[in-house]
């Protein structure tokens, strides 16, 4: 009999990742958690190369929740300046490598020069099509369906919309997300079994890969692994 080798051919479209761990891998080499964090940023490049080498069309990254503003102000600010560096500093490479940089979340939380960075950063990379890849920023999936809700209520309260049309793809199209498709595959580093308020909508069928590896020693081996896991699952959509 003629070998499967289809296992090897099920690449997942949207992979959605929560990069856990930062704060873990620092702690465990005597460092400080923004070292964890830059750590991480080498992680974020090994993986976006990973994916394009692999086919993946859009890769969403979990870089920092609503909830994140409560960490320690000079934790924050680490991270934003961080942020800003990382989007001036790849944004040729982003360019060469095809890649269109995204966001999703409540941007105007961000402070001003980093959301002027992102901006050009879109925009200047736009017209790029290998990988889209989606940056979840000050982002928590119940206030974007809270958001969702206002939207939808305006538009029924303005007579736009008759209620009993509302449907899953009403919903879908006033999330961030409107025009991307929900993630196949969802990945977490560093064990934790947690969702984390991320993409519960866009999540529902997606295959979910936890890996007890600290994001920033994630690489294209552990991508490649988390891609293999998934080209062995069964997805069924609830059929049988
Ligand atoms: C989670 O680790 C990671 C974050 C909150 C931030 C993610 C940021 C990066 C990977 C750096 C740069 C990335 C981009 C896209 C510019 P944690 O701090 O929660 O780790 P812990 O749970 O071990 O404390």
């Amino acid at each position: 009999m003629a070998e499967d080798r289809s296992v090897e051919t099920k690449i997942p479209r949207h992979v959605a990742i929560i990069m856990d761990g930062n704060g873990r891998w620092a702690k465990n080499h005597r460092l400080p958690r923004l070292s964890g964090h830059e750590a991480g940023r080498k992680s974020v490049k090994k993986v976006v190369q990973a994916a394009i080498a692999h086919g993946v069309r859009y890769l969403t990254l979990y870089a920092f929740s609503v909830e994140n503003w409560q960490r320690p102000r000079e934790e924050v600010q680490g991270l934003m300046g961080l942020l800003r560096l990382v989007l001036r500093e790849e944004l040729a490479e982003m360019g060469r490598e095809g890649v269109r940089l995204r966001a999703i979340g409540r941007l105007q939380d961000l402070p001003e020069a980093v959301r002027a960075e992102l901006e050009t950063a879109m925009e200047k990379t736009r017209g790029n099509t290998k990988l889209d890849l989606i940056l979840a920023l000050s982002y928590g999936s119940r206030v974007e369906i809270i958001e969702a809700v206002k939207e939808i209520s305006k538009e029924v309260k303005a007579g736009r919309l008759d209620p009993e049309t509302i449907d899953e793809k009403t919903v879908s199209g006033h999330l961030y997300t409107r025009d991307l498709p929900d993630p196949d595959l969802l990945i977490r580093t560093s064990g934790e079994m947690r969702i984390s308020n991320f993409m519960l909508w866009q999540i529902s069928y997606a295959e979910i890969h936890v890996t007890p590896v600290l994001w920033p020693d994630f690489g294209k081996e552990q991508f490649a692994e988390a891609l293999a896991d998934y080209a062995r699952r069964e997805r069924r959509f609830g059929g049988i």
